[in-house]
């Protein structure tokens, strides 16, 4: 089974007008004749998005939001409905992140997210990851089950799932080759053949061709790397045609 690889960046509460500019930076580093075997999205701060679209121009970079609100309008000051993200140029939006699910987001919270996500067509990337001791304890696949199971609305087809295990976020350690191997396998016993599983927490150049190498590992959900072009650039070179 081939799968399209999806590099992906996270920019956080990062950036500036500025950085609207990144995609063609990207495209510089990477053309996209260069990269027809993989996509690249990019997830900026919501009030980026649209200036990041205006200049993306034929980049084929994919865009996302961070999150968003599972209603469609109404009185939510400070929120932003799916249907506005999809306006302002997403394609794809993140949903239940472990710095979101640490601030009090719920898998109910996350599941009515991605059901509103799927309603304004845009692809829910999933967050799910145990805590360091959780792992510590044995119960990783356990936490992980519960919550595929507690966010996945029942008839979800088009979605991203990234496994990323908290401890391994920002810290700059990453799980072992054989923690990524059975996590990945774990998860594709419970989702479609052909959902995408991808891998996050502090993938950086020097690790991204172990990491995107490994079985059911079908890209990569990054932050730190991803807010500078060179470092995304590599990334994505090092990704497997095809995995
Ligand atoms: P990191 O973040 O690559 O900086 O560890 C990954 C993420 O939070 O998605």
């Amino acid at each position: 089974m081939t799968i399209k690889p999806l590099i992906a960046a996270n920019w956080k509460m990062h950036g500036n007008m500025s950085w609207r500019n990144k995609p063609a930076e990207f495209n510089a580093l990477l053309p996209t004749a260069e990269r027809r075997h993989l996509d690249v999205l990019i997830c900026p701060p919501a009030v980026f998005l649209v200036p990041l679209a205006d200049k993306r121009g034929g980049t084929d970079i994919w865009l996302g939001a961070q999150t968003c609100h599972d209603q469609v309008s109404g009185a939510h000051t400070g929120e932003m409905s799916a249907d506005m993200l999809s306006d302002a140029g997403a394609e794809y939006v993140i949903l239940g992140h472990s710095e979101r699910r640490a601030a009090g987001e719920t898998d109910a919270d996350v599941r009515a997210r991605v059901e509103a996500a799927v309603k304004a067509e845009l692809i829910p990337m999933i967050c799910v990851g145990e805590s360091l001791e959780q792992r510590e304890a044995g119960q990783a696949e356990e936490v992980v089950e519960k919550q595929l199971a507690g966010s996945l609305p029942d008839d979800l087809t088009d979605y991203v799932i990234a496994y990323e295990p908290v401890w391994a976020i920002g810290t700059g350690k990453t799980a072992t080759p054989g923690d990524i191997k059975s996590m990945h396998a774990f998860i594709r016993s419970r989702v479609w053949p052909t959902t995408r599983i991808l891998y996050g927490g502090s993938v950086k150049p020097a690790n991204a061709q172990e990491i995107l190498a490994t079985e059911n590992v079908n890209g990569a959900l990054i932050g730190g790397a991803g807010l500078e072009m060179e470092s995304l650039a590599e990334i994505a070179k090092a990704a497997p045609k095809g995995s």
